[in-house]
């Protein structure tokens, strides 16, 4: 399979017939279709993955057709071209691979149960029923599904049901829509539903395993986020219902198909009685975010994949457009500065990286192109700024406009740049297309030269990078008045600089706020006159400056060891974006200690002394009435005391633990994996080792499930660690999609890095074939990559990875991580003496 072959400008699909009769004993499904449309001439293709063809029919007569599975499709020739309609029966098998049709697996009370659901983007709905998988191939769509029904089973889809007759459930005909949105689902469901205002029933399902309270969270963020949505895009929501269904297997996070959203559960499912303030705001920003795509996606979806991020980047804005309009106190745009931020501006970093529109020649380039920091974070940031430009008020009349013009239908780029332009009545393309063509971003170097206060730009790289001149249209937002708004040249002269200082009467700086896509680099002067006004500056300043801080030293412009008193500085902070920073900078240090040495016994030492004090004033418990920022930051500084093997803080946390052994799933949903973690780490017994796994491959809960596999994999016993490497292609234990988690934490652990690494290379083709066609595939040399940092592993890495380099879903993954760990290996070797010498002072 070589390039895409774009099949729907020869054949453009206007309705599907879809029956499916799935038996989940058997494993098989059979199926016909039966498609109308217009065939621009004779010979078409539709696209099939993994189907058996048994004929292909117009008006009964049989079709001459030939099945193509290197390039995914039925080659079919028609009568005559122009209006056609044709059926294909086929037969497929039921895979467990969490795309197409799939089965998900769970038990209530100990009986084996199978929920089946589908995920069908990108490219899986040719693997449920032959079609022209394509987003532009936009139809409407007939489902009727059939299967081996059990009594108190039930049939969902995404539209509703009309009527069951000899035991074939029928769904109402979808409006146009693309296939990799079709969704559907059966099992033995509960459900709790509402309504919004404007009478769309809005509804949760999950499987019997959960207790129905577990449902309550996600429906009420749902209704709500719709009736904002439809408020805010001034377009309503066109569907008669939006179910939301929390599948026990699932690949990806979550999946917007239309009327029909699906999600892992741990993305959806809430118990109202112990869950911390982080997984609710998590839940509601992937429920926002899925539901934000009902219409940026599926109303309005990209021509093609290129232009992925007018779905997800959009998506990943909205989300917290939202959820700040629903949950005003938790001050949702923070976390949006210590996750999306940060992981944009590391990945935007490397050399290598991808644009956020990006060609796609490949099939294999598809999954690729979801690059979390990148389509995601960055995108999202890159609509940050041209909210910030052109306003809310001009955003919602250009959304109106846009999706009155493209509704049912698809639009490129340029077709939002063009709407929001004449709402705001400025150039955005010009503006935000060096953002979205240009792989990287900037660092801006403000300084004081011969008296005059002078900025310049330049492309930012963590490790080696090809500088190729690139400029990017900076909207500058600094604190002085009169600054250019963008910043577009090479360089700029601001003027005298004692004069402006003087005027402005504070310290210079620019991107106030950390909207904009770069970071700053202050020169001496600049720098030491915002230290010296510290105690002035707001929480998120404060996070910038440790964020700079930490990305400059990483790409070395400025020596490790210079940011570590900043640290100090800043440790008193009542800020959870501050102490995220903070922290998330003090763990950076762990790379330049080896285990067991007096200089990591000197870094645990200066841990404890950040975040001894907090600790005092946190302690473990939640107090009544404490601010959102304290429920955050008592994790953070916690874990840095334990890291710091705290006497006071190791013991506190093993008596909860032996205080709650019987109820463990009861300690506070925050604090709870720091317990059993250290319990594991520093107390450890096989006997609660066991428990802990027993009670994983039971329990429900997924976010206890997901703290179980912090705590284990933190064992310090390598005959553990071997267990549980042993566990990894159990199924029934690990299911693949937390397998990750699991290999992560392994990996990390000095004590069983050899294993998981070792595991990973032998295990490869087991792992390809498992999470293969997918983006998790991916994302396990990621995790490897974030984690090495010596010349022996990256040595190995290379040797093991180089080879596979030309495999088109994997090159720009091995590239890139490659680059990363051989930067930071470069760094630990050239800073480790000094950054050691500052910790020991
Ligand atoms: N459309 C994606 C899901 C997806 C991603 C399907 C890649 C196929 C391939 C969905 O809207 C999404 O973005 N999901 C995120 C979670 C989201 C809340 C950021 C995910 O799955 O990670
Ligand atoms: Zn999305």
């Amino acid at each position: 399979m070589e390039k895409i072959t774009r099949l729907y400008s020869k054949f453009q699909p206007e309705h599907y017939d879809i029956y499916v009769d799935v038996n989940r004993e058997e494993k098989t499904i059979t199926g016909k279709t039966t498609i109308q449309g217009n065939a621009s001439e004779k010979q078409i293709a539709v696209h099939q993955k993994g189907l058996k063809v048994s004929s292909v029919k117009s008006s009964n007569n049989n079709l001459n057709y030939d099945v193509d599975d290197d390039n995914d499709m039925i080659n079919i020739e028609l009568p005559e071209a122009g209006a056609v309609e044709f059926s294909i029966e086929y037969q497929a098998k039921l895979t467990d691979s969490m795309m197409g049709i799939y089965p998900s697996y769970y038990e209530v009370n100990g009986e084996k149960k199978e929920l089946v659901g589908t995920q069908f983007e990108t490219n899986f709905a040719r693997q449920a029923f032959p079609c022209v998988d394509e987003p532009e191939a936009k139809a409407k769509f007939n489902l009727a599904i059939k299967f081996d029904e059990k009594p108190g089973e039930t049939a969902i889809a995404n539209m509703p049901e009309t009527k069951v007759e000899d035991g074939v459930h029928y769904f109402d005909e979808t409006v146009r829509m693309s296939t990799y949105l079709v969704a559907f689902a059966f099992g033995d469901m509960q459900s709790k539903m509402t309504e919004t205002k404007s009478g769309v029933k809005v509804g949760v399902f999950a499987t019997k395993a959960h207790k129905a309270n577990e449902l309550d969270f996600a429906l009420d963020i749902a209704k709500r986020a719709i009736e904002f949505y439809e408020d805010f895009y001034q377009t309503p929501y066109p569907l008669p219902h939006s179910w939301q269904l929390a599948l026990p297997d699932f690949s990806a996070g979550a999946m917007e198909n239309w009327g029909l959203v699906t999600y892992r559960e741990a993305l959806l499912l809430i118990d109202p009685d112990n869950t911390s303030l982080s997984t609710k705001q998590l839940v509601a920003t992937v429920v926002t975010h899925e539901l934000a795509h009902q219409w940026f996606g599926d109303l309005v979806t990209m021509r093609w994949w290129d232009d992925l991020w007018l779905n997800e980047s959009f998506a990943n804005m909205m989300e917290y457009v939202s959820v700040d309009a629903l949950e005003p106190d938790w001050k949702i745009w923070e976390t949006f500065q210590t996750s999306e931020a940060p992981a944009a501006l590391q990945r935007d970093a490397i050399d290598g990286v991808q644009s956020v529109h990006v060609e796609v020649n490949h099939p294999a380039e598809i999954d690729a192109l979801f690059d979390p920091a990148i389509v995601y974070a960055k995108g999202a940031r890159m609509l940050v700024m041209v909210r910030a430009l052109i306003g809310d008020d001009a955003l919602r009349t250009g959304l109106k406009n846009y999706f009155a013009a493209h509704k049912y239908n698809n639009a490129a780029g340029k077709d939002l740049w063009d709407a929001l332009g004449a709402a705001s009545g400025i150039d955005l393309a010009k503006i935000m297309n060096s953002w979205l063509e240009q792989p990287g971003y900037p660092v801006v170097s403000a300084s004081v030269e011969d008296g005059h206060l002078k900025l310049s730009q330049k492309q930012f790289f963590i490790g080696d990078g090809e500088d190729k001149g690139r400029q990017w249209q900076i909207p500058l937002n600094s604190n002085y008045a009169d600054m250019p708004e963008i910043f577009k040249d090479a360089t700029v002269d601001l003027g005298n600089y004692q004069e402006l200082r003087q005027s402005n009467d504070k310290p210079f700086r620019v991107n106030v706020g950390n909207n904009s896509h770069f970071i700053v680099k202050y020169d001496q002067t600049l720098l030491n006159d915002i230290l010296d006004h510290a105690d002035e500056l707001d929480s998120i300043t404060k996070m910038q400056i440790l964020q700079d801080l930490r990305l400059l030293a990483e790409s070395r412009h400025i020596s490790y060891a210079s940011v570590i008193p900043v640290l100090s500085k800043f440790a008193d902070s009542h800020s959870n974006v501050v102490n995220d920073a903070l922290y998330r900078l003090a763990f950076n240090l762990k790379k330049f200690v080896d285990p067991d040495s007096e200089e990591e016994e000197n870094l645990k030492h200066f841990m404890n002394t950040l975040s001894s004090d907090q600790v005092k004033r946190l302690g473990w418990t939640a107090k009544a009435g404490e601010s959102n920022d304290d429920q955050l930051t008592r994790p953070t500084v916690l874990q840095a005391s334990l890291y710091s093997e705290d006497e006071e803080s190791v013991e506190a946390a093993h008596k909860i633990f032996e205080q709650n052994q019987d109820n463990l799933i009861g300690l506070p949903a925050d604090t709870r994996v720091l317990v059993l973690a250290n319990e594991i780490k520093n107390f450890s017994d096989v006997d609660v080792f066991e428990g802990l796994l027993d009670d994983y491959r039971h329990t429900s809960d997924p976010s206890y499930k997901s703290d179980i596999c912090a705590a284990l994999t933190a064992t310090k016993d390598p005959k553990l660690l071997a267990i549980i490497v042993a566990n990894f292609e159990d199924s029934k234990t690990i299911k693949p999609q937390d397998l990750r988690a699991w290999f992560r934490g392994v990996l990390a652990n000095n004590e069983g890095q050899q294993f998981a690494w070792d595991w990973i290379r032998n295990e490869w083709q087991w792992l390809e074939d498992t999470v293969g066609g997918d983006m998790e595939f991916a994302s396990f040399i990621t995790v490897t990559s974030g984690i090495f940092h010596t010349r022996s592993r990256f040595d190995e890495f290379n040797e093991f990875f180089a080879p596979k380099v030309n495999n088109p879903g994997l090159t720009r993954e091995i590239k890139m991580d490659t680059k990363s760990i051989e930067t930071r290996v470069e760094l630990v070797e050239a800073e480790k003496a000094s950054v050691n010498d500052a910790l020991a002072k």
